[in-house]
């Protein structure tokens, strides 16, 4: 113990001679750093750093790794998984000064940002040229964050994940190493894919300073459609479908009738409090018609409502601003409560059935959990609406949490599709993977030997 209060004071010492006042050891400060927006427990780091640039950020490395201080990277701490919450102190490093978009190459179609530039702000900077980078995962996060959780959302339907939108990064090492992943070329067959090693590895391995992405011209058209059902099954059978005809849609989002009521009330909407469709369509003219109407049709051999469709920017921002603060929105229902967001994938085909199997689960069960999800990849999310500090609550949304998860790894799914392991999806790592986690481990144990770069996340060492 006090060796390691000694390594903690030799390490805040070191940086404050290299960052001054950019160290804080601030009660409030370590406060912020302390949690994400999911229900898990905060703690506090030890100190939050704020370096300028990658080089800053090698030298604040080296510096922990000389001390064994654990190393967190910190976007905008809106992950849901427990992904950056420091649960061994340390030292956080909040990337907020490098938030520059350093090049945008239209002719390219790519671009490279500093680690806290948020795809708002690239979207912004960018949308004169008529590109934009289309992830979207609902918060306003951060691209290194997103890259790092290997983030998805809605969009992820037509334009994949940071899996498949990420053309290479810088990274830190646990040593203070600084590494370029590849090179901007769209494909390339040199060696090891470093890019996709550091995608999803959540700061466990080095911490990502810079990104290049992957840009899309702006659709000459966009439409947005909502359409009801009358049963679950008939919304995920039109998402199926549709899916499986091969209709580029954009979005397609399945909003349960207890997200629906939430949604409405949160963001003063009036759709029916039944399960909803959130649609959406890029192309040209004749090419979103087309969609538009296929998908109508499919729908209403599914017992469909109407379909409402607009194609005026400020009413399918609303939409989808609704669709974006559902978090929000399940909190609203009980205020004081915290959200247990869990997230699992399953091959499309399965859908339906994890689905009704987790609605039959939810109708026998006291806690209330709205439904939502990414449904084009076989992808949805439940809201546990708890107290976190009820032990009975706890313990019933680990329970249907656990089954749901069960019931996806069972269809070949996975635990999930875009939240990432964090602390809150550790113990099912091993059910997913199996012997595969052990190379992960080999893996980890080659580049961060000390086990400093975010300890104790993912899997245990
Ligand atoms: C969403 C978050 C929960 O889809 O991933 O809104
Ligand atoms: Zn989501």
């Amino acid at each position: 113990m006090v060796a390691v209060t000694q390594n903690l004071e030799n390490t805040i010492d070191e940086l404050r001679t290299l960052l001054g006042d950019r160290v804080s050891t601030n009660k409030t400060v370590r406060d912020t750093h302390s949690r994400d927006e999911s229900w898990h427990h905060p703690r506090q780091p030890d100190a939050v750093v704020f370096p300028t640039s990658t080089e800053e950020v090698s030298d604040i490395v080296r510096v922990c790794a000389q001390y064994n201080t654990p190393v967190v990277a910190y976007g905008t701490g809106t992950g849901l998984e427990g992904n950056v919450v420091p649960h061994r102190g340390g030292v956080v490093v909040d990337l907020e000064n490098m938030n520059e978009v350093l090049r945008v190459n239209p002719a390219d179609l790519d671009c490279t940002v500093q680690a806290r530039v948020t795809r708002k702000q690239l979207n912004e900077y960018i949308r004169d040229q008529g590109i934009f980078f289309p992830i979207d995962p609902g918060a306003d996060a951060s691209l290194g964050g997103m890259a790092a959780t290997r983030a998805s959302g809605t969009n992820a339907v037509r334009y994949g994940t940071m899996r498949e939108n990420v053309l290479g990064l810088t990274v830190v090492l646990a040593d203070g190493r600084i590494i370029r992943t590849s090179k901007r070329a769209r494909k390339s067959a040199a060696g090891y894919d470093l890019t996709r090693l550091f995608v999803g590895s959540e700061g466990t391995l080095g911490i990502i300073t810079e990104v290049t992405l992957r840009l899309y011209g702006v659709p000459e058209a966009m439409a947005s459609a909502v359409c009801s059902f009358e049963s679950i099954k008939g919304a995920v059978d039109t998402v199926i479908q549709t899916i499986q005809l091969g209709i580029p849609v954009a979005r397609i989002e399945l909003l349960d009738d207890v997200q629906m009521d939430a949604v409405n009330k949160y963001s003063d909407l009036t759709y029916p409090v039944k399960d909803t469709l959130f649609i959406e369509f890029h192309g040209t003219d004749n090419g979103v018609t087309e969609q538009a109407e296929l998908l109508q049709s499919i729908a209403s051999e599914n017992n469909g409502g109407e379909f409402k469709w607009t194609t005026k920017p400020e009413e399918r921002t609303k939409l989808w601003a609704a669709r974006h603060d559902v978090t929000y929105a399940t909190k609203s229902i009980r205020p004081g409560c915290e959200i247990w967001a869990t997230d699992v994938c399953v091959p499309i085909s399965s859908l339906t059935d994890c689905i009704l199997e987790t609605k039959k689960d939810l109708d026998e069960s006291f806690l209330i959990a709205p439904l939502v999800g990414h449904v084009g990849d076989g992808n949805f999310h439940l809201g546990f609406v708890i107290d976190r500090e009820n032990p009975k609550e706890l313990a019933e949304a680990e329970r249907l949490n656990e089954r749901l998860v069960m019931r996806a790894l069972a269809m070949d799914g996975t635990c999930t599709g875009e939240h990432g392991i964090g602390i809150g999806k550790m113990k099912f790592l091993t059910a997913e993977h199996g012997d595969a986690v052990a190379v992960m481990r080999q893996i980890k144990k080659a580049l961060d030997p000390s086990n400093i770069m975010n300890p104790g996340k993912i899997f245990s060492i």
